[in-house]
C-alpha cells in the first residue's frame, strides 16, 4: 500500500460535513478503489465552537484556509467555502502554488476566474478539479472532459440549479407560497449563502459557463451568458403554462452556431410530458450533444449534501490513483477567446398580456406581432373580474429579435396593461 492522501478541508458547511461523513464511513470503498488510505489532516472554517453535528477531534484546526492550504501535511486542498474572491480564491491559489491539487465545489470562483487558475494549476504541475461545482451529483465534467473527449460537442443544455427546479415544482405540486417553499429549499441545504445567486439564475449561469467552457474549448465567458432569473414566474404562469401542456424550469443551453457560442440561462417552457418536463424539486439534468454520440442524458441530485460531497469524492479518488488531466480538458492555452453569437435561433414564444377587455384590443395585438411577421399558433382568453383580461398567445417559432421588436409594437398600442411577460419555448 502506498502512503495516504491527506486532505486539508476549509468549509465545513452543508458540503464540507458530507465530506467528513464520507471519508469517514467509506474508508474501506476509498482504500480499494484507490489502492491509498484517504486521512483528514486538518479543517478550517470561520467559527471554531459551533457544533457540526460531527467529531472533529482527530483534525488539526486552521482559523486561515490559507495556512491550511499551504501546510505540509495536506496533499489536496479541498475548498468548499464558497464566494468568487476572498478567501476561497487567496487559499485556492495559495495551494496551486504551492503544487498541491485543489478540489472545489465553486462554481462562482470557477465562473469567474477559471483561465486563471487553470493557467496556475497547469504552470505547477497541479491538479484542480472541480466536479461538483456543476450539477451536484451529476458527473458531467467527467462526462465531458473523459467519455465524450472524442466528439465534436454542439450543444449542452439542461436544468442545472436544484433551488430554482425545487421552487418552481413544489409550488405547483403543494401549492404553497413561495416563501415557504424557499424555506424548505434552505433546510434541505440547496441554497448558496447568498440566494439571490440561485433565484436570479447567476449560480446556474456560472455551471453552464464552465460546462460551455469545456464543452467548446474556450475561455469560460460568464458574461456572455444571456441571464434571467426566475423572480417573475408567477403562479399563474406555472398553472397557464401547465394548462397549455408545458411546464416552466429554468433552462441553460449552450450551442455552437456559425456565429460563435450562444449561451443563455432563462425560464423556459417545456413540453409537460418530455424528460425536462418531469424534472421534480431538486433534481438536475444535463444534455450533451456531440457529433458521434447523439444525445447524451444525465439525471440525478443537483444539490444537498451526499450528492455534491460523492462529487468531490469523485475528483479526490481520481487524485489518489494519480489521474492527470488539465482542468478544462485541455490545456488551458489552447482554450479559445469566444466568439459571442447574438441568440438568432429561432423558437416559439409563450406571451402573456394584460389586455383591456374591449372591442378591436386583441386585434390590435395580434395585428402588431403580425407586422413584426410573428404568427399566433395557440391563444387563450381567461375570466377576469376587472376590465384587464389575462390573455395567452403561444406563437410559433420567431427569432428573439423580431419578438423583442413586436412587444415594442404591442406596448405602443396602449390596449396592454404593464410589462407582458414573455418566455421562450424549448426547441427541440
Ligand atoms: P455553507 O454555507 O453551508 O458552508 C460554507 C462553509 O465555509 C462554512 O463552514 C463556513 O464556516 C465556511 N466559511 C465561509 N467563509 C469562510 C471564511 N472566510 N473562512 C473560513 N471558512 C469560511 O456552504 P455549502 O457547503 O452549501 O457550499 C460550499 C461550496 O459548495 C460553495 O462554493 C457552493 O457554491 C458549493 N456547492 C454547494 C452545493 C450545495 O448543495 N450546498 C452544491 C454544489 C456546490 P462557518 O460554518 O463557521 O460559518
Ligand atoms: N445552490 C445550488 C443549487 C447548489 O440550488 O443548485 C448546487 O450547486
Amino acid at each position: 500500500m502506498t502512503t495516504p492522501l491527506r486532505l486539508g478541508i476549509a468549509g465545513l458547511g452543508t458540503v464540507g460535513v458530507g465530506v467528513l461523513r464520507m471519508v469517514r464511513d467509506n474508508s474501506d470503498i476509498l482504500r480499494a478503489r484507490t489502492g491509498r488510505d484517504v486521512t483528514i489532516s486538518a479543517v478550517s472554517a470561520r467559527s471554531r465552537d459551533k457544533d457540526r453535528g460531527v467529531d472533529l477531534s482527530g483534525f488539526v484546526w486552521e482559523d486561515d484556509p490559507v495556512a491550511l492550504a499551504r501546510r505540509d501535511d495536506v496533499d489536496v486542498f479541498v475548498e468548499l467555502m464558497g464566494g468568487s474572491d476572498g478567501p476561497a480564491k487567496a487559499a485556492t491559489e495559495a495551494a496551486l502554488a504551492a503544487g498541491k491539487a485543489v478540489v472545489t465545489a465553486n462554481k462562482a470562483m470557477l465562473a469567474l476566474h477559471g483561465q486563471a487558475l487553470a493557467e496556475l494549476a497547469e504552470e505547477n504541475d497541479a491538479p484542480l478539479r472541480f466536479e461538483a461545482a456543476v450539477a451536484g451529483g451529476i458527473p458531467c465534467v467527467k462526462a465531458l472532459t473523459e467519455g465524450l473527449a472524442g466528439n465534436r460537442i454542439t450543444r449542452v443544455s439542461g436544468v442545472m440549479n436544484g433551488t430554482c427546479n425545487y421552487i418552481l415544482t413544489r409550488m405547483e405540486s403543494a401549492g404553497l407560497p413561495y416563501a415557504d417553499v424557499f424555506e424548505e429549499a434552505r433546510a434541505l441545504g440547496y441554497l448558496e449563502a447568498d440566494p439571490s445567486l440561485d433565484v436570479g439564475g447567476i449560480d446556474a449561469g456560472h455551471k453552464l459557463a464552465i460546462l460551455s467552457a469545456i464543452a467548446f474549448g474556450t475561455r469560460v465567458d460568464f458574461d456572455g451568458v444571456q441571464l434571467q432569473g426566475i423572480e417573475r414566474v408567477t403562479i399563474d404562469d406555472i398553472r397557464r403554462a401547465r394548462d397549455m401542456g408545458y411546464r416552466i424550469k429554468l433552462l441553460g443551453e449552450a450551442r455552437r452556431t456559425p456565429g460563435g457560442i450562444e449561451q443563455s440561462m432563462r425560464p423556459t417552457l417545456v413540453p409537460e410530458d418530455s424528460p425536462l418536463g418531469q424534472l421534480e424539486g431538486g433534481t438536475n439534468m444535463v444534455v450533451i450533444e456531440g457529433d458521434a454520440v447523439g444525445q447524451v442524458v444525465l439525471r440525478g441530485a443537483g444539490a444537498g449534501e451526499g450528492p455534491t460531497a460523492s462529487a468531490v469524492m469523485g475528483d479526490v479518488c481520481d487524485i489518489a490513483r494519480g489521474m492527470a488531466l488539465p482542468p478544462f480538458g485541455q490545456p488551458a492555452a489552447t482554450l479559445q477567446a469566444p466568439v459571442r453569437a447574438n441568440a438568432t435561433t429561432e423558437c416559439a414564444h409563450y406571451l402573456r398580456l394584460s389586455l383591456r377587455d374591449e372591442p378591436g384590443a386583441l386585434a390590435q395585438v395580434a395585428t402588431a406581432l403580425g407586422r413584426s411577421g410573428i404568427s399566433i399558433d395557440r391563444m387563450r382568453q381567461y375570466d377576469h373580474p376587472g376590465t384587464d383580461a389575462p390573455v395567452l398567445i403561444v406563437t410559433h417559432p420567431c427569432a428573439p429579435g423580431d419578438l423583442a421588436r413586436a412587444l415594442d409594437d404591442v406596448a405602443a398600442t396602449g390596449v396592454v396593461a404593464g410589462d407582458p411577460v414573455a418566455l421562450q419555448i424549448q426547441t427541440p
